[in-house]
């Protein structure tokens, strides 16, 4: 028999049903238990996190075969490899003999060998060896192997879909693609890679990346003179993504080299996306930043972000300005979302209205998402 749902869980997929019959002019935002409900976060692992896409990282940080990190979504525990015939792949890093972790931190190996007995197993986790088992009747090698999630690699991105069941992402992506098409994303090098964890809910860091309004506010010195709040304009999204074209200050040096595809119109404005539910992404003229996010409690996300451009050299002076400058903001917003996250432990507050849509609308397009999904 199906366990009843906590009834804080009914009241929000409530809540979330209801926003699907508001119109675009009595947007609000949801009640403060949609980020801080353990019983909430549970559902969302189940039901979003397993099923759809989730960026795990950028194919900058495993470019050469036998190159590989360790991760971890939903309390899954999963290597991200490139294997002997220069294929992403993403496999379970737990042990087929009694479950151990297989890889631990990221390197490069010709195979992977499992700490606690040593059962080898290839980049594809495919069983090689398993040392003193050959005598075992129950031992059946072929059904050893370590299990292969569905993966796809879209835009130099990394994404993984933990129950086999979402259907292929890159079509799903086709007019996103469009967009991007002369930033040539594809083209830019990982340049900068680091991993954190904030104290906040990962939808408040979704939705705080992919808005706006807040920027001549929390970041009135490091964006705002480069990307001012009044000229943020949205860009129509889909089912699976939101997006906004955030223009530079005319008065703001231009940020070049442009790709030679690139219009004039592509050469003043940041494309930033959300690729539901947790990819963000701002993909400048210059550089993409990008912030792969992973719920690790109703109230701490954890964020694999990145740098990628044109450029090759780490180490170039304008290279480590921009990633200061990107620490910079990103701090700014952490300590935002951080105080946010304490104010939702409240009674006193149950909704608010959303800005208009250049501003907030891709809040509003993620909130349907979530509608569609959980409601
Ligand atoms: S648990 Fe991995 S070899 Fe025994
Ligand atoms: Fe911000």
């Amino acid at each position: 028999m199906p366990t009843a749902n906590p009834p804080i869980v009914d009241t929000l997929r409530a809540e979330l049903a209801l926003l699907r019959s508001l119109d675009r002019d009595q947007a609000r935002t949801m009640p403060p238990a949609f980020y801080t409900s353990a019983d909430f976060h549970e559902i969302e692992k189940e039901e979003l996190f397993r099923s759809e896409w989730i960026c795990l990282g950028h194919v900058g940080e495993v470019p050469d075969n036998g190159d590989y990190f360790t991760t971890e979504l939903v309390g899954e525990q999963l290597i991200v490899g490139r294997d002997h015939k220069g294929e992403v792949q993403v496999l379970s890093n737990v042990c087929r003999h009694r479950g151990n972790l297989v890889a631990e931190g990221r390197g490069n190996k010709r195979s992977f060998v499992c700490g606690y007995h040593a059962w080898t197993y290839d980049l594809d986790g495919t069983l090689k060896t398993a040392p003193l088992m050959k005598d075992v009747k129950a031992f059946d090698r072929k059904k050893c192997n370590l299990p292969q999630m569905k993966c796809e690699v879209w835009s130099n991105f990394i994404f993984v879909n933990l129950d086999g069941t979402a259907k292929p992402l890159a079509p799903q992506l086709a007019k996103l693609d469009a967009i991007l098409h002369n930033y040539h994303n594809e083209e830019r090098n990982l340049l900068f890679s680091d991993e954190t964890v904030w104290n906040t809910n990962w939808k408040n860091l979704t939705e705080n990346f992919m808005e706006g309004y807040h920027l001549f506010a929390t970041h009135p010195t490091t964006l705002q003179p480069m990307t001012p709040t009044q000229l943020c304009r949205k860009v129509p999204g889909e089912d699976r993504w939101t997006a906004y074209r955030s223009y530079y200050d005319p008065n703001y040096p231009p940020r070049g080299p442009f790709h030679e595809d690139m219009t004039e119109d592509e050469q003043r404005n940041s494309v930033l996306f959300n690729i539901f539910p947790s990819f963000v992404v701002a993909v400048a003229a210059n550089y993409t930043l990008y912030l792969c996010l992973r719920p690790a409690a109703a109230d701490k996300v954890a964020i694999r972000w990145g740098v990628a451009g044109f450029k090759t050299d780490p180490e170039d002076p304008e290279v480590v300005k921009y990633v200061d400058l990107c620490k910079a903001f990103n701090d700014e917003d952490r300590q935002k979302l951080e105080t946010l996250q304490r104010a939702q432990n409240t009674r006193y507050y149950a909704h608010g209205p959303l800005a208009p849509d250049d501003l907030e609308g891709t809040i509003w397009d993620f909130l349907q998402f979530m509608a569609g999904r959980l409601g």
